[in-house]
């Protein structure tokens, strides 16, 4: 067994248990149960902050968007890396999310982009949160369950053309401030998000980003006290820099994942992806042409072969959807043959290989590489969809330049020890 050690890292916020061997070799490492992991490299996640902040006019905010249990990276890890790495406030979808930064310890401005529940209006004053605003009878609602006079803190949401959620006209707009006028809520921010500023067509982008504008100046004539104007995801800010306003709201940039082709191409921010997924062949086995393999016997060999079973499956977020897709072992391409199992999948072999080799699913093995846009493109979605997906039951190793720092075995709503 591999001996632990206390190690410091230079990170004064990432627990710092970490072993002296084989980093690349968690099955030496007494902490993880399985064979299955993904690894998560912080120092990458603060270079591509660090990049993109670099781009933004010094005035500007960042915020990180840590949603989504950072699109699979891990809430609070990554809330870490990207405050100390110079993010201004953070982002989240839901209030659970922001609930368990604030219950470990994360004191940053935080920002909820659903609208919560008008009962829940306490829960956020309490908690310091900032709270989505998108109709009128929210307010009015709230009004109903508000018992803390503490400050209410809301950004007003614009739909611009996204089709989602948010006011839509100047006259709501209107109705919405006029009601907040005589209530203790302060107005920090206005805020848009783009349908298509990813996409070659500028257009689209374009009018949304006008008709913004519009009504951002329509509260700046009547004096109407909002602290802050946002509207540029990672796309918009690196495509279009000069439409950047008081905030940027940061998610796949972050990541190393760039919104499209052409902007990769068009800027000169060199990001990394930040995550990779690995596993370990479980068994090997020598079947002969006419056998086949898995639930409903959807796989037939067509010659005799290795098959390898690996023991990740749907259970793990690797779901049927990638059946036709590979592996990589020792940099070379074994494809996953029949059909994904829950728990395991199995691939052909190019040769023998022995049980506990590794098998990577997503990022470098010998060489060759097995990228987020590889994986996207086989299930026709965007590269941000694949780390979202991988489950809680898939532990999280988390890397800071090359020594591991931290594992998340699991991941729950409680205080992290
Ligand atoms: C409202 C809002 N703002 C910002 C972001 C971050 O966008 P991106 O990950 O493209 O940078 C998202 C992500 O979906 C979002 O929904």
């Amino acid at each position: 067994m591999t001996k632990l050690t206390k190690q410091s890292t230079g990170m004064n916020t990432i627990i710092e248990e970490v072993w002296t061997q084989g980093p690349d070799s968690p099955l030496e490492v007494p902490q993880l149960h399985r064979n299955t992991w993904v690894e998560i490299y912080l120092d990458k996640i603060e270079d591509n902050i660090h990049q993109l902040k670099n781009l933004l006019p010094a005035t500007t905010g960042l915020m990180a968007a840590v949603k989504a249990d950072a699109y699979g990276h891990g809430t609070l890890a990554v809330a870490r890396i990207a405050l100390e790495a110079g993010a201004n406030a953070l982002v989240v979808s839901i209030l659970e999310e922001a609930l368990y930064l604030r219950s470990n310890g994360i004191t940053a401005q935080i920002l909820i982009l659903t609208p919560i529940n008008p009962y829940d209006v306490d829960l956020a004053i309490a908690n310091d949160l900032s709270v989505t605003l998108i109709q009128a009878s929210w307010i009015e609602e709230m009004r109903l369950y508000r018992r803390l006079k503490g400050n209410l803190k809301v950004h007003i949401k614009i739909d611009t053309g996204l089709g989602r959620i948010g006011l839509r006209s100047i006259g709501e707009l209107e109705e919405i401030t006029d009601l907040i006028k005589n209530e203790s809520i302060t107005m920090e921010g206005m805020y848009t998000h783009f349908a298509t500023a990813n996409h070659d067509d500028p257009s689209c982008y374009k009018s949304q980003y006008q008709q913004f504008v519009k009504m951002m100046n329509w509260t700046k004539e009547r004096e109407i006290p909002i602290k802050t104007f946002h509207c540029s995801n990672t796309a918009a800010a690196l495509k279009y820099p000069e439409d950047i306003l008081d905030m940027v709201r940061i998610g796949v940039g972050m990541f190393g994942i760039y919104p499209s082709k052409e902007i990769q191409e068009g800027t000169s921010v060199h990001l990394n992806t930040a995550l990779s997924f690995h596993s370990r062949i479980l068994q090997v086995k020598k079947i002969l042409k006419g056998e086949k393999i898995g639930y409903d016997q959807a796989y037939t060999a067509t010659e005799d072969q290795w098959i390898a079973t690996i023991p990740v499956g749907y259970g793990d977020g690797w779901f049927r959807c990638f059946q036709g897709f590979y592996l990589l072992v020792e940099g070379e391409i074994a494809p996953i043959v029949g059909r994904i199992c829950m728990d395991q999948l199995m691939i052909k072999l190019p040769r023998p290989y022995p049980a506990g080799t590794k098998v990577t699913l997503i990022g470098e093995n010998n060489g060759h590489k097995i990228t987020l846009e590889d994986l996207a493109n086989h299930i026709e979605s965007v590269p941000q969809e694949i780390p979202s997906m991988i489950t809680y039951r898939v532990p999280r190793v988390y890397y800071y330049k090359g020594v591991p720092v931290h594992i998340q075995k699991e991941r729950t709503w409680r205080t992290e020890k």
